[in-house]
C-alpha cells in the first residue's frame, strides 16, 4: 500500500481510505446490512495488516464513530481519522452554529475515544449557518488541538468559491467520484487543484456495482438504487427521492464495456475502478467501504493501469457522464451541492 502526504498537511495517509459507513453495530440501515462489531473489528485489523491507516466516518453514520473508536483502542496513534459533522437530526438537520460545531466535536471525541480528530469535514454545505462564524470556530478548535485540519464534503463549485472567498482553508473536499459518477471532473477538480484541496473520492466502487458482481439491475439491493443513476420509479425503486429519469441503459452498456476492457487488461473490475480513480489528477486517496475483511484484502491489491487502459475506461463511461451532466448530488433534488 502506498502512502501519500495530503497536500497542505503533515498527514501521511494510505491511498486507500477505509470508509466506515458500514460500521453500524449490527443494525441494518437503508443502505447496508447489519455489521456485527466483531466483523468491523476484523475489518480494521485487516486494514492495518494491508497498510491502510486512513479511516473516514461521520456523525451521520449511526453507530459508526463509536464502533471505529472501539476498533482503534490501543492503536489510535497509528490511524488518521477523518470524520464529518452534520445530520444530527436526520435529513432536516438545521445549520450548525459555532456552539453546535463545538458540541459535535466534543461528542465525536467521546465516541471515537480520542483527544483529537485529524480531519473534521463539513458533511454538506447546508450545515453551515454562517461562513465567518464557522471558519472562526474551526480555527479555534485547531488552536485547542481538538482537530488537526478541517475539510468539506459535497461542495460544488459555487459552495467552494464562496467558502474560499470567506477565507476558509479546507484541506480536502470529499466527493462522490467513480467511473459511473464523474460530474466532479468539469469544475470541482480544477477548483480543488488550484486551491491545494485534495479530492477524497467516495463510493469508489459505486456501492458494489463496480465490482461486477451484480449481473442485472434487480440484483442490486434496493437501498443502493436510490441514487440518480437509477430512475425514480414506484415499485422497483421506491426508496429514491430524486425524481430523475436515471442513466440505467447507459450504465449497463458501460459496465459491459468496462468488463471487456478489464478482461483484456487482466485486472478485475474493482481493481480497474480503484486504480482509474487513483490515476486522476487531484485525487490522492480514495474511500472504499467493506462488508468483510476479505474485501479489504481484495481492494488493497492496487495495480497501475496503462495510460491506454485509463483512456479506454474514460471513453466507455463518457455516455453515463453525459447523461448525468453537472449533477453532483446522487440522492436529492434540488442538488445539495451547488
Ligand atoms: N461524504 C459523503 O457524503 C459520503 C457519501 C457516501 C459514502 N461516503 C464515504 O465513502 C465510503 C465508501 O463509499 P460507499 O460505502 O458508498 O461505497 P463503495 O465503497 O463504493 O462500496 C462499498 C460496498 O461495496 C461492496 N464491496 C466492497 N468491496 C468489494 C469487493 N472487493 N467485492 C465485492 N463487493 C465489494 C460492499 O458491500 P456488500 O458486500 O454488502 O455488497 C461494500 O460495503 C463510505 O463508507 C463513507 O465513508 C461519504
Amino acid at each position: 500500500m502506498q502512502h501519500v502526504t495530503l497536500p497542505g498537511t503533515d498527514l501521511k495517509v494510505s491511498q486507500l481510505c477505509h470508509g466506515c459507513w458500514q460500521f453500524n453495530n449490527n443494525t441494518t440501515t437503508v443502505n447496508w446490512d447489519a455489521q456485527p462489531l466483531e466483523v468491523s473489528k476484523s475489518i480494521v485489523d485487516k486494514c492495518f495488516d494491508v497498510g491502510i491507516n486512513f479511516f473516514d466516518t461521520a456523525q451521520g453514520y449511526a453507530g459508526s464513530e463509536e464502533v471505529l473508536g472501539e476498533c482503534l483502542q490501543g492503536r489510535r496513534q497509528n490511524a488518521v481519522i477523518a470524520t464529518k459533522y452534520g445530520f444530527r437530526e436526520g435529513v432536516g438537520t438545521p445549520p450548525y452554529s459555532a456552539l453546535d460545531i463545538q458540541e459535535a466535536i466534543e461528542t465525536a471525541l467521546k465516541k471515537l475515544k480520542t483527544t483529537y480528530i485529524d480531519i473534521l469535514q463539513i458533511h454538506f454545505p447546508s450545515f453551515v449557518k454562517d461562513k465567518d462564524e464557522t471558519i472562526t470556530e474551526l480555527k479555534r478548535q485547531i488552536g485547542l488541538g481538538k482537530i488537526r485540519y478541517y475539510g468539506v464534503s459535497n461542495y460544488g463549485p459555487k459552495n467552494l468559491r464562496e467558502f474560499l472567498a470567506a477565507g476558509a482553508k479546507p484541506v480536502v473536499n470529499q466527493m462522490g467520484y467513480n467511473l459511473l459518477w464523474r460530474s466532479v471532473e468539469d469544475e470541482v477538480l480544477p477548483i480543488c487543484k488550484e486551491n491545494n484541496i485534495s479530492v477524497l473520492a467516495y463510493s469508489t466502487l459505486q456501492q458494489g456495482l463496480l465490482t461486477g458482481k451484480f449481473h442485472k439491475l434487480d440484483d442490486i439491493p434496493e437501498g443502493r438504487r436510490r441514487g440518480k443513476l437509477f430512475k425514480n420509479t414506484e415499485g422497483s425503486n421506491k426508496l429514491a427521492r430524486h425524481g430523475q429519469e436515471g442513466a440505467e441503459e447507459e450504465m449497463i452498456v458501460a459496465l459491459g464495456k468496462i468488463q471487456e476492457i478489464c478482461n483484456k487488461a487482466g485486472v478485475t473490475m474493482s481493481q480497474a475502478a480503484i486504480s482509474w480513480l487513483l490515476q486522476q489528477d487531484g485525487v490522492d486517496s480514495v474511500i472504499t467501504g467493506a462488508s468483510t475483511p476479505q474485501q479489504v484484502v481484495t481492494n488493497s491489491n492496487i495495480v497501475k493501469l496503462s495510460q491506454d487502459v485509463v483512456k479506454q475506461l474514460s471513453e466507455v463511461t463518457e455516455p453515463v457522464k453525459a447523461k448525468i451532466g453537472k449533477t453532483l448530488d446522487q440522492w436529492a433534488t434540488p442538488d445539495r451541492c451547488e
